[in-house]
């Protein structure tokens, strides 16, 4: 597999099986700072814990790092990956995040391990499919849904998936995602989110869903 360069300058890959690439041909690190980052509100908060489906290239986890090294704010990520790439082809995605690509590096040196920590934060990784998973209730910040999509991989857009992603957020936590699909977006309101139509980039538009639930007590 050999790196793509999207229109903002940073590399993507493409999947042959799927017959999609890894990232908008508008820019990698765009969508991962103005979809993911910023949609779920998670350059603005104090300790957040993302739950991200879909690790791939790692960029939107190191666009995330670099908002919060730059914060001082320690960052937990879990990212789940059925298809952890190897390290040479990761080796040769780099980004221009200098704090994040450092600890990118070290991150390299061990990978694919399934759990990294430091003193910026830590990334734990499930290797499985979303579908079979367990993932950790009410504890979740944010959720970054970033499977290819659901025309050619809709296992982890379904109900039982988007209920999972539900339990796991807490209340008044944000999923993003940049699909806007009619099916998945009727599943992810019947899975208790209230869904929120946000103006794309380079697509008319991205899906925000903030998570519904029953105050405490
Ligand atoms: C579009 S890429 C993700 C790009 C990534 N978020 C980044 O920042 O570079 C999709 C990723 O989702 C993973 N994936 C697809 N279906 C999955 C599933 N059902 N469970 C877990 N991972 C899945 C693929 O292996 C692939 O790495």
């Amino acid at each position: 597999m050999e790196p793509i360069l999207t229109q903002d300058g940073t590399p993507t890959l493409f999947h042959p099986r799927y017959g999609e690439a890894y990232h908008p041909r508008q820019g990698a690190l765009l969508q991962a700072r103005r979809l993911y980052l910023e949609k779920t509100l998670t350059h603005l908060h104090p300790a957040p814990r993302v739950l991200e489906v879909g690790l791939g290239l790692l960029v939107n986890f190191r666009v995330t790092l670099e908002s919060t090294l730059g914060r001082g704010v320690y960052l937990r990520y879990l990212a789940v990956e059925r298809e952890p790439l190897p390290r040479e082809v990761l080796a040769r995605v780099r980004l221009p995040l200098p704090r994040a690509e450092e600890v990118f590096a070290e991150i390299l040196k061990g990978w694919p391990n399934a759990c990294f920590l430091g003193p910026w934060g830590e990334l734990r990784i499930l290797f499985g499919e979303v579908e079979a998973l367990e993932l950790p209730q009410d504890w979740a910040t944010a959720v970054y849904l970033d499977p290819f999509s659901p025309r050619v991989n809709p296992g982890p857009w379904s109900l039982p998936v988007l209920k999972g992603l539900h339990r796991a957020l807490r209340r008044g936590g944000r999923l993003a995602t940049y699909s806007a699909q009619g099916v998945f977006r009727r599943a992810l309101k019947e899975a208790g989110f209230a869904l929120h139509r946000v103006p794309g980039v380079g697509k008319r538009e991205w899906t925000v869903g903030i998570a519904l639930k029953p105050p405490p007590g």
